[in-house]
């Protein structure tokens, strides 16, 4: 019987976007995802892979109820739903920081409770644990930077890439917080169950990712 395809579970939206040129570069047509219309899985024609698009945080759920063997998924994700995941390779785009932002009348040393929106309440809860101070911590689900120039929170906890977003809304910069990439992550049994299918695909990403890193530094 043919081995069963690896499982990739790729994070659609930003992510597929960038990850998809590096796939091509390591041989592997993604027609199908570029042509995807609605569509969420897609085998590979001719290497035994199947593609999964799904959103971040379900991705992680994939490889931990083991129906993905790959994740491919933001390090901001990976880190605020505690994913123990085994990381493999940084495939050095989708990168941003986290950034603590708000008005320019924020001010960060004042000594009252804040209240913070966010979409990353762990990332959020351990960088003021970090700091002794206790705030209050408003989930947010998009478009973070509404909650302080409408009054619902102090200030933001977000991710920031270009800026772009931030000085259009006319807010300020107070603290960075971490960086920011898109990971390339593996449930550890199917690791276990198929190293070498895994490892190929891995190494065949993994010389793209050290290419475009050379050509950067150059
Ligand atoms: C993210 C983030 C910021 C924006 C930052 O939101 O939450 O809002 O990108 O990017 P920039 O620094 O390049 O402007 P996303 O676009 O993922 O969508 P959302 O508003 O639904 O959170």
């Amino acid at each position: 019987m043919a081995e069963r395809r690896l499982k990739i579970a790729l994070t659609k939206g930003r992510v597929e976007k960038q990850v998809v040129p590096i796939l091509e570069k390591a041989g592997i047509n993604c027609d199908q995802i570029r042509n995807k219309q609605r569509r969420l899985i897609f085998n590979s024609d001719s290497q035994p892979y199947q593609f999964i698009l799904a959103k971040g945080p379900d991705v992680t759920t994939f490889l931990e109820r083991g129906a993905a063997d790959i994740g491919i998924v933001g390090s901001d994700i990976l880190t605020e739903h505690q994913s123990s995941q085994y990381e493999l390779l940084d495939l050095n785009v989708g990168r941003c920081q986290f950034v603590l932002a708000s008005t320019k009348e924020f001010n960060p040393k004042a000594p009252k409770r804040k209240i913070i929106g966010t979409k990353y309440p762990v990332i959020t809860k351990h960088y003021f644990d970090s700091l002794g101070q206790d705030a209050e911590i408003i989930k947010i689900e998009g478009s973070v930077e509404l909650a302080p120039l409408t009054g619902l929170a102090d200030a933001i906890v977000d991710i920031t890439e270009t800026g772009t977003t931030i000085r259009e809304n006319n807010l300020k910069i107070f603290d960075y917080l971490d960086k920011v990439s898109t990971r390339l992550v593996v449930n550890r049994m199917a690791l276990k169950q198929r190293p070498e299918m895994i490892f190929e695909f891995v190494d065949r990403l993994k010389a793209v990712v050290e290419n475009e890193k050379m050509g950067q530094a150059q």
